[in-house]
C-alpha cells in the first residue's frame, strides 16, 4: 500500500494544524506498515494522537464558535478507533488493516471539508458571527446531511445554510426562508 502522504490539497497554510496532520500521517502510515504484533502498539499510538489533535482542533472551534459537526465527526472516528481496537484484543487483525486502510480516505473528506474551512478561518481572524453577516456557505459545507446545526439563543436562526444568510430553522434539518 502506497504511504498516505499530506498533498498539498491538504495542508492548509496553518502551521500548526499542518504539523498535526503530518503527525496524523505519521502515525496511520505505521499503523498501515505494522507487522500482527505491532497492530496494537501503533493503534494505541494513533487514539493518543487523535485525542491531542481533535481536542487541540475542537477548541479552536469553540473559541470562534464553529459549528459542532467538526467535534462529531471527532468524536465517531475516535469511537470506530476505540471499537476496533478491542476487537484487536480478540485477535481480529483484519478488522484493523481495513481501519488504517481507509482512514486516509476519511482524512481527505474530514480535512477538505472541515479542518479547511477551520484554518481558513482562524488566519483570518474570522469567527462565526462574521459568517453569519456573509452571503456565503456555511464551514460545514451548508448541507442538511449535517444534523448538528447550532442555534442561537432563541433557537431560530441557523447557521448551516448557503446563500442568503436570513433563514429560519425549524429544528428538524428543515430550514426555510423568511
Ligand atoms: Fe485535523
Ligand atoms: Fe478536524
Amino acid at each position: 500500500m502506497a504511504a498516505f502522504e499530506l498533498t498539498p490539497e491538504l495542508q492548509f497554510g496553518h502551521a500548526e494544524m499542518d504539523a498535526t496532520h503530518e503527525d496524523f500521517a505519521v502515525a496511520v502510515n505505521a499503523m498501515c506498515l505494522a507487522a500482527d504484533a505491532e497492530l496494537a502498539p501503533s493503534l494505541d499510538a494513533l487514539i493518543e494522537h487523535c485525542i491531542a489533535h481533535f481536542d487541540q482542533e475542537n477548541a479552536w472551534a469553540e473559541s470562534i464558535g464553529f459549528p459542532a459537526c467538526h467535534r462529531n465527526e471527532h468524536e465517531r472516528v475516535l469511537a470506530v478507533m476505540r471499537a476496533v481496537r478491542s476487537e484487536l484484543d480478540k485477535g481480529d487483525f483484519g478488522l484493523a488493516r481495513r481501519l488504517a486502510a481507509e482512514l486516509p480516505v476519511w482524512f481527505r473528506h474530514h480535512a477538505a471539508s472541515m479542518d479547511a474551512a477551520l484554518a481558513a478561518m482562524l488566519k483570518n481572524g474570522l469567527t462565526m458571527a462574521d459568517i453569519d453577516q456573509a452571503p456565503i456557505a456555511s464551514p460545514c459545507g451548508g448541507s442538511h446531511a449535517c444534523k448538528n446545526h447550532d442555534h442561537d439563543e432563541d433557537g431560530e436562526h441557523c447557521h448551516s445554510h448557503e446563500g442568503d444568510a436570513a433563514h429560519t430553522c425549524d429544528g428538524s434539518g428543515g430550514c426555510h426562508s423568511h
